[in-house]
C-alpha cells in the first residue's frame, strides 16, 4: 500500500479528496450534536458487547450519534437504535442471547429495529415497564421464543409493534388493547394460540393487523367491527372458526381482508361489504363457508383479487356486469350453478373449475378461464351426467343435460345402476328377513315352489341416473289413493312397521284381503329420485327372491305411495336373534338348516343381481348391509356376494355357505 502510494500521486490526490469529503459530511452531521450524554455512551458500550456488534457497524472510538450505524441521536440524547440485519461479533454468534438490559437507560429512545438480528430468548418482563418512550418496536425474525409478555400492554407510545417471524407461543395479551396510538400490529407468524382479545377492537387508531399464521382459535370478535381505521386485516391460516360477524362491515376502510384458511363457516352476513367500498382483495379461501355470496362484494368497484375457492358457497352468478378490469377472480371449488354470466367479463383471470355451472360458455375473449369439473357445455373435464343431474335435482332444478335432448328410457351403456330398495336402511339384515320369511311360509306347508323373497335393500337417497325416464303404467297396478286410505285405516299408526330412509312402511289389507304393505314416500323431505329409481328397478327386474311388488299410486304431487306384497313375519335381524320361547314358538330360533337356506336364498338374490340381470345392479349401502356380530366380526354384504361371485361350482359355493352358516350358528345362537 505504502509503496503504491508513493508511487502514485494521482491514487494520493483521490485519496485526498475522499478525506475532505468525508470530512464534510461528519460536520453536516455533527451539526445535530454528539452524543451528550455519558452514561447513553456507557450504555451503547453495553449493548455493543452483550450483543456482539461489531466495529464495522458501531467503532469504538467514533461518536456514536454521527458515526455509528443505526444510531440516531435527537439533541445528544439516543433517540433510535436499527441493527436490523446486523452480523454479530464471532463471539457474538456463539452463543447469541436476548441480552439488551442497557435499553431501559436510554430515556429518549422512541425507536428499536432488531429485525432480522438474532435474539433467542425471551422478550425481557421488564420490556413494558421500563422502555415507556419506544414508539416503534420491530423485533420481526429474531428467533424469539415464549410468551408475548402482557407488560407490552403499558408500552402506550407504540405506534408499531411487529413481533411476525419468531417461535412465540401462549396467548395475545389482553392488555394490548391499551395500546391506543397503535397504528400497526404484526405478530404473524408464530405460534400463538387463544382466541382474538376482543379489545383489539379498541385500538381505533390501528390500520395493519396481521395475525396470519398462527394457531388462534375461536371465532371473530365483532368488536372488530370498531376498526373504522384499519386498512390491511389478515388473520389467514389460523384455527379460527364460527360465522364472520355482521359488525365487520365497520371495517369502512379496509382495503384488504384476508381470511383465508381457516375453519370459518356459516353464510356471509348480507350487509358485510355495505360500507366497505376501498376494497382491493378480498381472500377468504379454504373455509367451510356456505350461502350465497353477498351481491356486493361482486360490484365492489375497486376490486383486483376475489378468491373464495375452496368453501361451500352457493347460488347463481348475479347477471350484472362488474367493473374490474384487470381483477383476479377465483371461485374454484364451491357449489355455484346456473349460467355464467355478464359478471365474468370484468375479470382477466378466472378461476370458475370445481362447481356445477351449466349452460354455454359466453364470449369472454381476453380472459384467462379455468373451467373444469363444472356442468358446462362443449367444454372438457367437465362432471358426468349422473352428477350434474343430481345436484339440481336436489336443489328442485332440472339439468340442462349438456344441451342434449333427456334420454328416452335408454341406459344399456350403463354398467352399474344404483339401487335404491324397498326396506330403507336394514340393508342385508333386510335382504335376508325376506329369505326368512319365505323358509317360514313354506314350514306352514302353504306351498313349496322356491319362493324366497329377497328385496334389495334402501341406498340413502342415491340418484337416478341422468336421461332415465320409468314408464310407469308397465309397473304393477295403479291404485287409487282412497284405496290405499281405506286398506291403512287412514294410514293409522297402529299399521305403521317402520320409518325407512327412503319412506315409511305401513301395512294394510286391500279390497279382497289381500295384505300388502305400503311405502309412503313423502317427496317433500326424501330426495326425489327415490321414488323413479325404485319404479325402475321393478320394471326392469324380475327374481323370485325379490318381494313382489304389487303396484303403485302417483295421484298425489308430494306423496307417492308404491305396494308390496306383505310378508307376514318381523325382519331377519330380529328372527336371527330369537331365542327359542317354549311359550311362545310360532317363531322359534332358527336352525341351522334354515340359516343356511336364509343364506342360499340372498346368495341367489345377489348373484342374480350381479350377474344375469342386465344390466347388473350393484348394492351400494355397504355400511347399512353389515352385520355388527360383536367389536371383531363384521359379516358385510362383500361375504355374500363372494359367495356367489367366484364362478364357484355348486358344491364349493355349498361348502362355503356352509361354512358361513357354522359361524352364524356359532355366533348367533347361543
Ligand atoms: C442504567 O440503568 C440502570 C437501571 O435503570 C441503572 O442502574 C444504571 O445506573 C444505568 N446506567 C448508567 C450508566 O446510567
Ligand atoms: C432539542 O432541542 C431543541 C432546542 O434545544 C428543542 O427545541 C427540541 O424540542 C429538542 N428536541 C427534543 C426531542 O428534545
Ligand atoms: C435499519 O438498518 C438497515 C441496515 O443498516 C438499513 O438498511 C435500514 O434502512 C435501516 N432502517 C431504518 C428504518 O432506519
Ligand atoms: C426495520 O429495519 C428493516 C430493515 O431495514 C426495515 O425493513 C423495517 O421497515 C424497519 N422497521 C421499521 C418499523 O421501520
Ligand atoms: C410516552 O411518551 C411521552 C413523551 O415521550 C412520555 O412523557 C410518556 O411518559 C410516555 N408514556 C409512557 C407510558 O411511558
Ligand atoms: C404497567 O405498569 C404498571 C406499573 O409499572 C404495572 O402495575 C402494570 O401491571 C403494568 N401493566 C401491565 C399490563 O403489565
Ligand atoms: C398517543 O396518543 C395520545 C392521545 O391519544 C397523544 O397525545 C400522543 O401524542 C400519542 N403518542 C404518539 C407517540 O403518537
Ligand atoms: C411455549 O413453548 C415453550 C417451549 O418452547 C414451552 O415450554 C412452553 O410451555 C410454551 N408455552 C405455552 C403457553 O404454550
Ligand atoms: C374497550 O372499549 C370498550 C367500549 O368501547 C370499553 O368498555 C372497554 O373497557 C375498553 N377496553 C379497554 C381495555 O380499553
Ligand atoms: C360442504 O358441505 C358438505 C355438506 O353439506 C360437507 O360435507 C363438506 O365438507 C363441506 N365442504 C367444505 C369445504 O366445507
Ligand atoms: C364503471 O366505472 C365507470 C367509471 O370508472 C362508471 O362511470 C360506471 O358507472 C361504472 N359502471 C359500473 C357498472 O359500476
Ligand atoms: C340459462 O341460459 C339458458 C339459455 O341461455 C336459459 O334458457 C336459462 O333460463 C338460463 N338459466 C338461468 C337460471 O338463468
Amino acid at each position: 500500500m505504502k509503496k503504491r502510494r508513493s508511487g502514485a500521486p494521482l491514487l494520493f490526490l483521490l485519496l485526498l479528496v475522499l478525506l475532505l469529503f468525508s470530512e464534510l459530511t461528519i460536520q453536516q452531521q455533527q451539526q445535530q450534536q454528539p452524543l451528550s450524554s455519558p452514561a447513553e455512551f456507557v450504555a451503547l458500550l453495553r449493548l455493543r458487547s452483550s450483543l456482539g456488534i461489531r466495529s464495522r457497524e458501531w467503532p469504538i472510538k467514533a461518536d456514536p450519534c454521527s458515526l455509528w450505524q443505526g444510531v440516531k441521536c435527537e439533541n445528544g440524547s439516543v433517540a433510535g437504535i436499527n441493527i436490523s440485519g446486523f452480523r454479530r461479533t464471532r463471539v457474538g454468534r456463539e452463543n447469541p442471547q436476548f441480552s439488551v438490559d442497557a435499553l431501559p437507560n436510554f430515556t429518549l429512545l422512541t425507536s428499536f429495529n432488531a429485525s432480522s438480528f438474532s435474539l433467542p430468548g425471551q422478550i425481557p418482563n421488564w420490556f413494558g415497564q421500563r422502555l415507556g418512550s419506544l414508539q416503534v418496536l420491530d423485533l420481526r425474525s429474531c428467533g424469539i421464543i415464549g410468551i408475548v409478555p402482557p407488560s407490552l400492554g403499558n408500552l402506550t407510545n407504540l405506534t408499531s409493534l411487529y413481533l411476525a417471524d419468531n417461535r412465540l407461543n401462549g396467548s395475545i395479551p389482553s392488555s394490548f388493547a391499551s395500546l391506543k396510538n397503535l397504528s400497526t400490529l404484526d405478530i404473524s407468524s408464530n405460534s400463538l394460540s387463544g382466541p382474538i382479545p376482543p379489545g383489539i377492537g379498541n385500538l381505533s387508531g390501528l390500520q395493519h393487523l396481521n395475525l396470519s399464521g398462527n394457531k388462534l382459535s375461536g371465532s371473530l370478535p365483532g368488536q372488530l367491527g370498531d376498526l373504522g381505521n384499519l386498512v390491511n386485516l389478515d388473520l389467514s391460516f389460523n384455527d379460527l372458526s364460527g360465522s364472520v360477524p355482521s359488525n365487520l362491515r365497520g371495517l369502512r376502510s379496509l382495503q384488504r381482508m384476508l381470511l383465508g384458511n381457516n375453519l370459518l363457516s356459516g353464510p356471509l352476513p348480507d350487509d358485510l361489504f355495505s360500507n366497505i367500498g376501498q376494497l382491493q382483495v378480498v381472500v377468504l379461501r379454504n373455509n367451510s363457508f356456505s350461502g350465497s355470496v353477498p351481491g356486493l362484494l361482486w360490484s365492489v368497484p375497486g376490486l383486483v383479487l376475489l378468491d373464495i375457492s375452496s368453501n361451500n358457497f352457493t347460488g347463481l352468478l348475479p347477471d350484472t356486469g362488474s367493473n374490474h378490469t384487470a381483477a383476479v377472480l377465483n371461485i374454484s371449488q364451491n357449489m355455484f350453478y346456473g349460467n355464467l354470466t355478464q359478471l365474468l367479463k370484468g375479470f382477466s383471470l378466472i378461476d370458475l373449475s370445481e362447481n356445477y355451472f351449466e349452460g354455454k360458455i359466453p364470449d369472454l375473449a381476453g380472459t384467462n378461464l379455468s373451467l373444469g369439473n363444472n356442468c358446462l357445455q362443449n367444454v372438457s373435464d367437465q362432471r358426468t351426467a349422473g352428477e350434474c343431474t343430481s345436484f339440481y335435482a336436489e336443489r328442485g332444478l332440472v339439468f340442462d343435460n349438456f344441451g342434449q335432448p333427456p334420454e328416452t328410457g335408454k341406459k344399456s351403456n350403463r354398467k352399474l345402476i344404483i339401487l335404491v330398495g324397498v326396506l330403507g336402511g336394514l340393508g342385508l339384515v333386510a335382504f335376508l328377513s325376506l329369505a326368512l320369511l319365505f323358509i317360514c311360509i313354506r314350514k306352514r306347508g302353504s306351498t313349496n315352489q322356491r319362493a324366497v323373497v329377497a328385496g334389495p335393500a334402501s341406498a340413502s337417497g342415491t340418484p337416478l341416473p341422468s336421461g332415465t325416464s320409468v314408464d310407469f303404467s308397465n309397473i304393477g297396478d295403479a291404485y287409487t289413493y282412497q284405496q290405499l286410505l281405506q286398506a291403512t285405516n287412514e294410514f293409522n299408526d297402529s299399521n305403521l312397521i317402520k320409518h325407512g330412509h327412503s319412506g315409511d312402511l305401513f301395512r294394510g289389507i286391500l279390497d279382497g284381503g289381500i295384505p300388502v304393505v305400503i311405502k309412503k314416500v313423502d317427496l317433500r323431505s326424501i330426495r326425489k329420485e327415490v321414488y323413479p329409481v325404485e319404479l325402475d328397478f321393478f320394471s326392469k327386474v324380475s327374481h323370485g327372491r325379490f318381494v313382489p311388488f304389487l303396484g303403485h299410486c302417483l295421484e298425489s304431487e308430494n306423496e307417492k305411495f308404491l305396494v308390496y306384497k306383505y310378508m307376514p313375519n318381523e325382519d331377519l335381524a330380529s328372527s336371527l336373534f330369537r331365542k327359542t320361547s317354549s311359550e311362545d314358538d310360532t317363531l322359534q330360533s332358527l336352525d341351522w338348516i334354515k340359516r343356511l337356506k336364509i343364506a342360499v336364498g340372498a346368495a341367489e338374490g345377489l348373484s342374480y343381481l350381479h350377474h344375469e340381470c342386465s344390466p347388473p345392479l350393484v348394492h351400494r349401502d355397504v355400511q347399512a348391509s353389515s352385520i355388527l356380530l360383536d367389536d371383531k366380526y363384521e359379516v358385510r354384504l362383500g361375504s355374500l356376494t363372494e359367495v356367489s361371485a367366484q364362478g364357484d361350482t355348486h358344491q364349493s359355493r355349498i361348502s362355503r355357505l356352509l361354512r358361513l352358516q357354522q359361524f352364524f350358528y356359532s355366533k348367533l345362537c347361543i
